[in-house]
């Protein structure tokens, strides 16, 4: 490969020698309401000839036949996705897919072959060498894998580098990056250096330095997968912390689909350089765009995302709306003539009372019919997941009735469902 092929190094985000303004030439650009950053057609190839490659990916051909035929890359392929100010948007895919080619286009770190990326309404392309500098360490600060820390300067200088290189005095360029640290939960370990430190406190350290300038967007590339999955865990926690505090606008890349689904809002899924679907993890797991998205899944607990809203069977046979002052008997055979098991007893509103059986009924007479209702028969949200709803499964043999957030009844989720998406989901 031609020596301008090659990624530029990760120090290259913390320029030391940065000059120039914020971006003053960038024409305005137009986008969607709420979206931060715009990425149109974005495409990158690398190789000698990017041009004949774009044309034999125009006529079809693949980016494996391509690569044997020319030698070219085709590492980003005709990217196009927003991403809503305050949303973690997490693009995941399988190592090779394009995505740390995909983040460093976003700041141009790498030059795209063509395609557009516009930040805060700015088009990035006809920008400086020093206005580039200033996004980079102003609006697009990232995180690395490898950390990326300078190893002889102590924890609050490194914090406090992209400060410094902008040209911030000592004190004020310290007091906000002691306030990142605390942020992180390193408020006490200011003057060590970074190899005096676990691999997850320095993680933490590159999060407090991207942090401390503030950035429109954080860019995190694979942030956390170098660390032990404990400390993993605890990162991936801290992040969606900040991120609810804070409204941190994140890109973030993963080849984790639990991690994807753990943090993202948003899940943009890549292969062989194309964007295939992006969707909320729950359109993801519930209308996976091919059997590559579908195949992630696999082996993966989802239970979180399956929520009672789409399993649930809306029912008119068995509801029962009166007055709940109605005397039971006038229902007894009412719940026979339907032939079910179950009658779900709702105000003249709507708004669910409780259950009922022909048994309870009976039993009841001609007291009024709120006295029939079960008591160990709790309805549940329709945001309730396949995890809550298993468990109350367990507890009751009646199918499970459901509510909306007015409390009206929206319909049951039978048991026999909610064994079939669990056996479904052990036997994926
Ligand atoms: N500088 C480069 N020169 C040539 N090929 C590259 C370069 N950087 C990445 N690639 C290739 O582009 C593809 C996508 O790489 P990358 O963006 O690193 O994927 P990911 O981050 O998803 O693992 C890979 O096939 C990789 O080998
Ligand atoms: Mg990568």
């Amino acid at each position: 490969m031609s020596p301008n092929l090659t990624f530029a190094s990760e120090e290259a985000a913390y320029p030391a020698a940065a000059t120039g303004s914020m971006p003053s030439i960038a024409p305005a650009v137009s986008m969607p309401v709420n979206e931060i950053l715009t990425v149109q057609n974005l495409s990158k190839i690398f190789g000698p000839k990017p041009e004949r490659a774009a044309e034999m990916l125009r006529q079809g051909l693949g980016r494996n036949e391509i690569f044997q035929q020319t030698g070219n890359m085709v590492a980003v392929d005709n990217v196009s996705l927003g991403v809503r100010a305050g949303e973690i948007f997490v693009i995941m895919g399988l190592s090779g897919s394009g995505k740390s080619t995909l983040v460093r286009l976003l700041n141009r770190l790498i030059e795209p072959t063509s395609g557009k990326v516009v930040l805060e309404g700015h088009d990035i392309a006809p920008m400086s060498t020093p206005e580039l500098r200033e996004v980079r360490r102003k609006k697009m600060a990232m995180v690395f894998q490898s950390f990326a820390l300078l190893p002889n300067r102590s924890v609050i200088d490194n914090v406090a580098y992209g400060l410094e290189v902008a040209g911030q005095k000592k004190t004020e360029r310290y007091e906000i990056a002691r306030k990142s640290l605390v942020r992180v939960g390193l408020g006490s370990y200011e003057k060590l250096l970074p190899g005096e430190l676990s691999g997850g406190m320095q993680q933490r350290v590159g999060l407090a330095r991207a942090l401390a300038v503030n950035p429109s967007v954080l860019l995190m590339d694979e942030a956390f997968s170098a660390l032990d999955p404990l400390i993993r865990f605890e990162m991936q926690n801290e992040l969606l912390r900040l991120q609810k505090e804070e409204q941190r606008t994140v890109v973030f890349i993963s080849h984790d689909i639990e991690e994807a689904i753990k943090i993202g809002g948003r899940v943009g899924v890549m292969k062989d350089g194309r964007l295939v679907q992006v969707g909320t993890p729950a359109e993801l797991i519930q209308s996976p765009a091919d059997d590559y998205v579908r195949e992630f899944f696999r082996n993966v607990d989802v239970s979180r995302f399956q929520k009672a809203s789409s399993l649930l069977s809306r029912i008119d046979r068995g509801v029962i709306k009166c007055d709940c002052g109605t005397s039971a008997d006038r229902y007894t055979n009412a719940l026979l003539d339907a032939g079910v098991e179950w009658g779900y007893v709702c105000d003249e509103a709507g708004r669910y009372q409780g259950c009922v059986t022909y048994a309870s009924l009976r039993k009841c007479g001609s007291a009024p019919i709120r006295e029939a209702l079960l008591q160990d028969v709790p309805a549940v949200s329709t945001d309730a997941d396949l995890h809550e709803l298993s468990t109350i499964a367990l507890n009751q043999e009646h199918d499970v009735p459901i509510v909306d957030g007015a409390g009206m009844f929206a319909g049951v989720v039978s048991c026999r469902t909610i064994l079939k998406q669990v056996m479904q989901r052990r036997a994926a």
